[in-house]
């Protein structure tokens, strides 16, 4: 049997706002976390500012531009192919503070113009309604997710952009990576520094109880919300659809001693299914309740959450996935680290370290599709790497073989019989790093001249990648040399 991909797959790429728009401080926009953020590298971490420093140097506030240039990027995207661009809308574009009562024309307007220039190409979008970000604000005064007056926010900002782009965007997606963490729950916009990763986040040795109980809290009215604006959109289209977005955590056990499977079992659970369960099957899981004793976890659930979580499962589920990763009984996460488990010494790294893993992507989808059957689009996958414009080129081998190779896997899960309908690559086009903000970890199909300050003539240049996907596209994913 050798099942095709299936007519109608959405292949396209990916972008965030905060990553790629720039622009952070014009037609009306208000402050965004990431916005307070500094560029970071490998080896020094980003900072989060309490206020803009003059000597400072911010990523997002430049972007790639996409602002002044999303014409001639979705012009580009279209001579891809493409079928959906996923891209995000920055929440302080429209409501620039937040509570505010009534939104901001101006950037009402700019996902309109660029939600028609798509629909002029041919291309549906995929928008991610929160990619990482809040206004600046709403960290400040309310203490981000933590606050349930934040799901009251999102809801108000859901109703304006669903009514507002009805017609014009079907598929959404409510929080990017929910399971991830960062800095999304916005409790840390004041604290000076971006938290690493999701373990930390959410298993942190070093953190107090009352604040392993804010952040569960917040991963909490994040649900709430998530489930209250998934309602809201069938009201209000009925057409639409709306995900989850999950970074897909992947983990093998270190070794086959039980311990170790345990363990995987268990991060498999905390890190994939603590929340897809909330969203898809609409219930926390089952070993939930253990689970908040054994951490003294004491969180406030109202009966109308647990019908909102009820009445508010998602219609699909979307997933970043670019790597795996192992588990082991001993392993001790230290404090500041930034890894997501130990490493496979079986595999490849990228030069950031992250382990390649086609087959794992297999893997994972067999594992969400067996657990909720349901319809799986990944939205994120591919490779961070330096590269070289040269003579006006970008021989980027090792993205195509990247992207080769898990595309080739997506088919054996489609032969498996998962229901995939659509994959993204990360990114469309080059963009800042969310983790290091660099701009040189490059994942574009699509080179943009700039570096990691902000210096450049922001001038695209299409690299090997955006031909070769181009005929993957045309080929509905057959021809993949
Ligand atoms: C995903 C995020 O986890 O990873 C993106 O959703 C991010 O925003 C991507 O850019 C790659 O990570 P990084 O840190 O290399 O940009």
């Amino acid at each position: 049997m050798n099942k095709k991909f299936p007519d109608g797959f959405l292949w396209g790429g990916a972008t965030a706002a905060t990553q790629c728009e720039g622009a952070w401080n014009i037609d009306g926009k208000g402050e965004s976390i990431l916005d307070h953020c500094t560029n970071g590298d490998r080896m020094n971490p980003r900072r989060i500012t309490n206020t803009i420093e003059e000597n400072a140097f911010y990523p997002s506030h430049k972007g790639c531009d996409q602002y002044h240039h999303f014409e001639e990027d979705i012009e580009l995207f279209a001579e891809m192919g493409f079928k959906t661009y996923r891209l995000s809308i920055n929440w302080s574009r429209i409501y620039p503070n937040g509570d505010d009562e009534e939104p901001n024309q101006l950037g009402l307007d700019y996902y309109r113009r660029l939600f028609e220039k798509c629909k002029q190409c041919g291309i549906e979008p995929t928008v991610t309604m929160t990619h990482y970000d809040m206004p600046w604000n709403l960290a400040v005064k309310y203490g981000g997710w933590s606050n349930r007056k934040l799901i009251e926010f999102f809801v108000r900002y859901a109703k304006t952009i669903f009514t507002e782009y009805k017609g014009l965007v079907k598929n959404w997606l409510t929080f990017n990576e929910i399971n991830f963490g960062t800095i999304s729950y916005g409790e840390f916009a004041t604290s000076g520094i971006i938290p690493k990763c999701g373990h930390v986040i959410m298993e942190d040795p070093n953190a107090t109880q009352e604040e392993v109980n804010r952040r569960f809290q917040a991963l909490h009215n994040e649900f709430v919300a998530s489930a209250k604006v998934v309602q809201l959109a069938h009201e209000i289209d009925p057409e639409i659809k709306v995900g989850c977005m999950m970074c897909g955590f992947a983990y093998y056990p270190l070794t086959c001693k039980p311990e170790d499977v345990e363990a995987t079992q268990r991060s498999m659970e905390i890190w994939n299914y603590y929340s897809m369960d909330v969203m898809c099957k609409g219930k926390y899981p089952y070993w939930a309740k253990r689970y908040w004793n054994e951490q003294g976890i004491e969180l406030e659930i109202t009966e109308e959450d647990l019908r909102d979580l009820k009445n508010g499962c998602v219609d699909f589920i979307s997933f970043s996935y670019y790597r795996t990763d192992c588990s082991a009984a001993n392993h001790v996460v230290k404090e500041g680290s930034t890894e997501f488990g130990m490493k496979n010494p079986e595999l490849k790294a990228t030069e950031w370290g992250w382990t390649i893993d086609p087959k794992g992507l297999r893997w994972l989808l067999n594992e969400y599709y067996s657990r909720y059957e349901m319809p799986l689009m990944i939205v994120e996958n591919g490779i961070g790497a330096y590269e070289k414009l040269e003579d006006g080129k970008v021989h980027d081998v090792a993205r195509i073989e990247y992207m080769r190779d898990h595309i080739v896997a997506i088919k054996e899960a489609i032969n498996d019989g998962v229901d995939v309908f659509g994959y993204t690559c990360w990114s469309a086009i080059d963009i800042v790093s969310a983790g290091t903000g660099e701009f040189k970890k490059r994942y574009g199909l699509i080179y943009v001249d700039a570096d990691d300050l902000g210096n450049g003539t922001y001038n695209r240049i299409k690299k090997d990648s955006f031909y070769w996907y181009k005929k993957v596209i045309e080929t509905n994913g057959e021809n993949l040399d």
